[in-house]
């Protein structure tokens, strides 16, 4: 295909995209297509291979890994504040940052405000960031060698404003999140909730036309965060940015969000508005975001696995086992053979017992064999499975590897455990 075979397409394409844009009552802002982020060694090559249909858990196993996005696709319409939610790990971090290329993503197209993001040449890309986006973190990314207005001036310092401008500027703004008088001490003296209001006021000085939040309030106690919460929403009645929000937070999305888009592992399983979420979830998973269900019902397996912590190899004897034993927490480990799969539990028993009688190697059939469970097993049905006094259980994909172990303790810890409440790292 030629170039301009190529870039006529292109222009129909947003043509199309503008098009629906205008049916649906405002210009696209946003608009991702496709995007992907593999992280690991060869990430390209995994992605172009078949083994990017594998799951993430089974991906991981195999090459070590990680899919963060899969094919991801979503617009923002000007204006728009657009809520992402999900699990710890779903995503949304990587999302928030592929789309100004603080993650470079694997695949796809990430366009703004028309603009092909992916493509941009370097100096560009740092252009666009200083002038057209401002990114908001969870721990506020304050300079603390710096003065609260000089905090707030940053973003304006970087793209050239005078001493001046800039400094009027960034104490109007100071002004709007409600910290005059601030403007001479270091962020140090100033509580969480303060700290976050430079953090916003440093995004909002250089007046972008989008602004990406990455669970800005959360870390905060709950009244502060209803305060700003509730600041935040008139500011946006003023400003009427265009928003990408993150927040693990169900009633934070409620309150905010004009759509919420809600990922799991990489994926976006469903985008609505809050009404339609709560009406019309589209899975199990959604619906416990939206019910406050019990995280057993909703978490599977996989959430609650870890890697055991001393694994034995077939292949190895009963001296090396006894000498990777003198290390385990317990006087047992699991086994697993040359392809990693799962054989059973060696105990520090069973070992002894053929060093004494001067065997040299281990059969498998003498060792204790729970039965592995898949990934996808939900929490709920792990617990007629355990007890607290039994062996964790194996983990194994389809082919029979071990992916992972689950302590009794762990399940019980999920089944008791209401929300995620406080668990953002
Ligand atoms: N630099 C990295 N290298 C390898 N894996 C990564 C990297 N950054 C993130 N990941 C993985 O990508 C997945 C998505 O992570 P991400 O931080 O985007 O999740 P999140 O939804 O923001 O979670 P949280 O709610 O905990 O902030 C996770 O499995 C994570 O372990
Ligand atoms: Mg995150």
């Amino acid at each position: 295909m030629s170039r301009e075979t190529e870039a006529g397409e292109d222009r129909l394409e947003s043509d199309i995209a503008t098009a629906d844009a205008r049916a649906s009552g405002g210009d696209v802002a946003v608009q991702v297509e496709g995007l992907w982020k593999i992280f690991g060694r060869n990430a390209d090559r995994v992605f172009n291979s078949d083994l990017r249909q594998l799951s993430k858990t089974e991906l991981q196993a195999k090459t070590g890994n990680i899919v963060a996005l899969r094919d991801v696709s979503f617009e923002v319409k000007s204006g728009e504040l657009f809520v992402l939610m999900g699990l710890s790990g779903s995503g949304k971090s990587t999302l928030i940052r592929t789309l100004i290329r603080l993650i470079e993503p694997t695949a796809g197209t990430v366009r703004i405000d028309g603009a092909d993001v992916l493509s941009m040449p370097p100096r560009d890309l740092l252009e666009f960031r200083r002038h057209s986006i401002s990114m908001v973190f969870q721990n506020y990314g304050l300079l603390p060698h710096h003065t609260v207005l000089q905090n707030a001036a940053y973003g304006l310092k970087l793209r050239g404003d005078d001493k001046d401008s800039r400094e009027e500027r960034a104490r109007a703004t100071l002004e709007t999140v409600g910290l005059s008088g601030w403007e001479e001490y270091s962020p140090a003296a100033l509580s969480g909730g303060m700290q976050q209001r430079v953090g916003l006021a440093r995004a909002l000085a250089t007046d972008p036309d989008i602004l990406l939040m990455d669970e800005p309030f959360s870390g905060l106690d709950p009244l502060i965060r209803r305060q700003l919460q509730d600041e935040f929403i008139d500011l946006q009645d003023q400003i009427g940015k265009t928003i990408v929000f993150v927040t693990h937070d169900l009633h934070e999305a409620l309150k905010l969000g004009d759509r919420i888009a809600i990922m799991r592992d990489g994926e976006i399983v469903q985008v609505a508005e809050p009404e339609e979420i709560l009406s019309n979830p589209h899975d199990d998973y959604v619906r416990a975001f939206t019910q406050d269900a019990p995280v057993a019902r909703v978490y599977s397996a996989s959430t609650v696995m870890e890697d055991p912590d001393v694994l034995l190899y077939r292949w190895q004897g009963p001296r090396a086992a006894h000498t990777e034993l003198a290390r385990a927490k317990h006087d047992w480990a699991f086994m697993v053979d040359k392809k990693h799969r799962y054989l059973g539990i060696c105990t520090h028993d069973l070992v002894d017992g053929l060093i004494e009688k001067k065997v040299k190697s281990i059969d498998e059939n003498d060792l204790d064999r729970p039965e592995p469970v898949s990934p996808d097993v939900l929490i709920e049905d792990l617990f007629g499975l355990v007890s607290a006094e039994s062996y964790p259980l194996p983990v194994t994909d389809d082919q029979g590897r071990l992916l992972g172990v689950i302590r009794p303790r762990a399940v019980l810890e999920a089944l008791h455990t209401p929300e995620e409440e406080g668990s953002d790292a």
